[in-house]
This record gives structure tokens, sequence and C-alpha cells, in this order.
């Protein structure tokens, strides 16, 4: 089906994405890093404890972040979820620790921490280094999101002055490009005026076109207080409706809530809410992880054209390459353009298929 088809398209984009960061630094002279940039991905943000964490878990359906008060997420974490087949077990893998499966998701959060100390020493510096982790699971829908470091107004003890400029040079780089969709999150018991994710999303993107407003904590609001002017989209305005979402709590954590009774009762909380009834149907994580998946596949499906004649470049770029490297290709570099060519050739072919079946009649190309 059609649909199956943008899955793969949306699988292979994360392929190309992975082969073009495995190969690091090799794919300085070709069009990769071009490549790279021009794939769409949906970035983080927000200010420190908005939630950041959270909602991520909550879409995956996973415990696996780290979590907690201060600056936790200290480098950029890049996530790709792939749906595998139903049935299928799931599991998790680094790009930094290849062909080492994790099953045990407590143990993945414990390697975010350690490859993050790793970098960082175990202080609250920050880098800009990205971690990759890939998720293989029937229950996700595939996705590229990017957690960062939460913005912050002040340098805690052991930090240097120039964190907070640091942590908003890093969002930026990741937030300015065009091809990035922006999740941002902003906590509902905080005046929305004073968010740092609307600041700056609106910075980079002023028309709101491409950033997708989400609303956290909406259980510790104040009573007698509603976030209902905000999810109508009558207080900030953003093409995409804003999604509310009841995360779970620093106490449900520590009782170890699980994520499956989490979502159960973020769907009761809207559902059964006088304020939020009307709304319901378009709130809560999994709304948002179904809604964030169908608007990556309509930015890539209108992004192909570009993607493709970028594609076709790197190709090119590849093959001439690979002659000079020489084949049989022995080299670790030479193994990874090739598979990178591979998945090109392979996105080439899945984008043919794909204009056979929405050209009326579906002639051939
Ligand atoms: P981050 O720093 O933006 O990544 O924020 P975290 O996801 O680590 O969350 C910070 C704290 O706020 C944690 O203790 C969470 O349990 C808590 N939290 C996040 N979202 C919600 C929510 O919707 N409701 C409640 N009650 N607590 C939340
Ligand atoms: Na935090
Ligand atoms: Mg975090």
């Amino acid at each position: 089906s059609k649909l199956s088809e943008m899955e793969n398209l949306i699988s292979l984009v994360n392929k190309i994405q992975r082969a073009c960061t495995a190969l690091g630094d090799h794919g300085e002279n070709s069009a990769l890093p071009t490549l790279w940039d021009s794939l769409p991905a949906i970035a983080v943000v927000g200010g420190q404890s908005s939630g950041k964490s959270s909602v991520l878990e909550s879409i995956v359906g996973k415990d696996f972040l780290p979590r907690g008060s201060g600056i936790v997420t200290r480098r950029p974490l890049v996530l790709q979820l792939h749906k595998s087949d139903e049935g299928s077990r799931e599991y998790a893998e680094f790009l930094h620790l290849p062909r080492k499966r994790f099953t045990d998701f407590a143990a993945v959060r414990k390697e975010i921490q350690d490859e993050t100390d790793r970098e960082t020493g175990r202080s609250k510096q920050i880098s800009s280094v990205p971690i990759h982790l890939s998720i293989y699971s029937p229950n996700v829908v595939n996705l590229t999101l990017i957690d960062l470091p939460g913005l912050t107004k002040v340098a805690v003890e052991g930090q240097p002055d120039s964190i907070v400029q640091d942590i908003e040079n890093m969002v930026r780089s990741y937030i300015e490009k065009p091809n990035s969709i922006i999740l941002a999150i902003s906590p509902a018991n905080q005046d929305l005026a004073t968010s740092d994710a609307i600041k700056i999303s609106r910075e980079v993107d002023p028309t709101g076109d491409r950033t997708i407003g989400v609303l956290t904590k909406i259980d510790l609001m104040d009573k007698g207080t509603d976030a209902v002017d905000i999810l109508e989209g009558k207080s900030y305005r953003l093409k995409f409706p804003w999604v509310g979402v009841v995360n779970r709590s620093q106490a449900d954590i520590n009782k170890n809530v699980d994520m499956i009774a989490a979502r159960r009762r973020e769907r009761d909380y809207f559902n059964s809410s006088p304020d939020y009834k009307h709304l319901a149907h378009r709130m809560g994580s999994e709304h948002l992880a179904k809604m964030l998946s169908k608007h990556l596949e309509t930015v890539i499906k209108s992004r192909i054209p570009g993607i493709q004649s970028l594609i076709n470049k790197t190709i090119a770029e590849l093959e001439s390459e690979l002659s000079r490297l020489g084949k049989p290709i022995a080299t670790d570099a030479g193994g990874k353009l090739y598979m990178i060519m591979e998945i090109c050739r392979l996105f080439d072919q899945i984008y043919k298929e794909h204009l056979d079946g929405v050209r009326p009649g579906g002639d051939k190309i």
C-alpha cells in the first residue's frame, strides 16, 4: 500500500541519516553533509525541566532517558525510531556501540549517562557532540527526534558563565535549519510569555510554520486556572494545533509508575476533564506521536524532489570516491560508502515507485 511505502521512505531517510553520521568526517568533501542537513528531523526544545525528556519517553512508550531536576541532558541525543514487525522483540542500539543490542532499557539510560560523562567529564558541562540511539519496536512510529539540553537563564555551581549562551547557540544550530521541525515544549504551570521554547522558536520560525507547540504539566496548574485558551490557539497562534500532555510526575517516577499506566491515566485525564473534554481527541502523547509521524511524512514527500537530486549527486560522488579507494572494498570507509550508496539507490527506487503510484493512470516513468 501507499502508506507502507511512505513508512519505507521514512525508514530509508532514517538509514541515510545514520549512515551519514557513521561516516563522520569522511563525508566532509562529499555532498553528504548537505544531504544530512536536507533531511527532516524533529528537534525538542524548551527550558530546563519543562518536560522535554518526559515527552520523548511518552512518544516512544519506554523509560530510557535520564530525567529529573537540574541539567540532565548535556549532549544532543539523536533518537531514531524504527517500526519493526508485529511480535518482534524491542531493542535499542547506540551508534558508538555497534552490534550491541540493548533489551534492558534501564541499561540504555545508564549508557546515555556514561556516554555523556565520557565526553564532558562528570561535570555539569555540556557538549554539542551528539549521541545516536536507535530503537526498534513494533510499538513505535518511524521518527527521528533530537533531545537537546534545556535552555537556562543562569549558570549553576561548577558551570562556566558562558553555558547559558552555549546551550542557546547549540539549540539554535539545530532548529535554524529550514528542514527541522521544532517541538516546542512549554510547561503549563508557567506563564507562556516567559516560555524559552516559544522565545527561541519564534526567532527562527517567526511564522510558526514548522513549530509544534506542546504544553506539559497541565495537571500542575493552579486551581481555578486552565490551559483552554492556549490549547485552542487563542494565546499564541501556530500553524499546527497545540497538543497538551500529562507526563509522569517525579513522584510517579519514584514509584515506578509504568508507561502504559501513565498513558492510560493521561487519556482518562483529558476524557474526564470538563475543561478539556472537547479537545481530548487531539490531546496526549499517543496523539502527538501519530501527528508527528504524519507530519514528517508530509514534509519528506514535499522534499522528495530536492532530496532526490541531492541523492543522485551523492551517488555520483560516492561512486568516484569508491573507485579512488579501489576494489575490492577492504577499508571500513569503503564499506560505509558502499552502504550509503546502496541505501541511496533504494531511496531512488522507492521514490520512483511512489511517483508511479501518484500519477494519474499510474503510467511508468
Ligand atoms: P526536561 O529537563 O525538560 O527534559 O524535563 P524532564 O522530562 O526531565 O521533567 C522534569 C521534571 O518534571 C520531572 O521530574 C518530571 O517527572 C516532571 N514532569 C514533566 N512533565 C510533567 C507533567 O506533565 N506533569 C507532572 N506532574 N510532572 C511532569
Ligand atoms: Na531536566
Ligand atoms: Mg531532559
